[in-house]
């Protein structure tokens, strides 16, 4: 099964009306990329990343969704309100928001079924964190994250879900999984789900993140069960991000 590669960048809090301009259109001018790549831009500039990616393959996602509809939710933002903007994905469960906003396991799944039903496709984050690695936990933490979603959505759902793994350890640190490291878990999460399924398992596409570079993309995105980057730091830098996508 040849899954396409799928580069997404996740500007977490970063950018402004014209560092955005700039790097998009540099993006842009880059032409045709041999993946799906989409940029997961702040909220206040959904609307000027949809006019700037106008007459582009690059997709438009949110770094976050609300898991309720609509209503007295203060400070949240609707999955339907995403798509107005042109969102095609929405971030769901990335690691700063599970340890920095207390998110979840079951309200990552409610956030999935609500973006699902927007007709979003959630980037679903899961990954451990260094002491959880240090205690063999790995799969074990791993595999909670990846069920808590499951039992919400069921398998059918992850056709139009991607999963991103993430160790934690690795985010924004310079640090790596190697190759190999990265390998083991991508499989582990793509048999666990092919014991429901193994059709969808074959098809669902798994990205690694945590400081994937253009110095290390290619080895990483070597690996058969490792289909793309969810790239954070990298992503600001066209030349980087647009050598990460040709890496794919
Ligand atoms: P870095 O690429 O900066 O390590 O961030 C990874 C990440 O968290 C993407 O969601």
């Amino acid at each position: 099964m040849s899954r396409k590669k799928i580069i997404a960048g996740n500007w977490k809090m970063n950018g402004g009306l014209a560092a955005n301009q700039a790097l998009v259109t540099a993006l842009k001018a880059a032409g045709d990329l041999p993946a799906d790549v989409a940029v997961c831009v702040p909220y206040p500039y959904l609307a000027q990343a949809q006019q700037l990616l106008q007459g582009s393959a690059i997709a438009l996602g949110a770094q976050n969704v609300s898991e309720q509809t609509a209503g007295a939710f203060t400070g949240e933002v609707s999955g339907e309100m995403l798509r107005e903007f042109g969102c095609t994905y929405a971030i769901v469960g990335h690691s700063e928001r599970r340890t920095l906003y207390g998110e979840t396991d079951a309200q990552i799944a409610r956030k999935c079924v609500r973006a699902q039903q927007a007709g979003l496709v959630p980037i679903l984050c899961i990954g451990e964190t260094l002491a959880e690695r240090e205690a063999n936990r790995t799969e074990t933490v791993v595999a909670e994250q990846l069920d808590a979603v499951l039992s919400a959505t069921g398998i059918a759902a992850f056709a139009n879900i991607v999963i991103a793994y993430e160790p934690v350890w690795a985010i924004g640190t310079g640090k790596t999984a190697t190759p190999q490291q990265a390998q083991d878990v991508h499989a582990f999460i793509r048999q666990r789900l092919a014991a429901q399924d193994a059709n969808i398992a074959a098809q669902v596409r798994i990205q690694y993140g945590g400081s994937m570079k253009p110095g290390n993309a290619k080895e990483l995105m070597a690996m058969p069960d490792i289909d793309g980057g969810l790239i954070g730091g990298a992503s600001l830098v066209a030349e980087d991000f647009l050598a990460i996508c040709k890496a794919a």
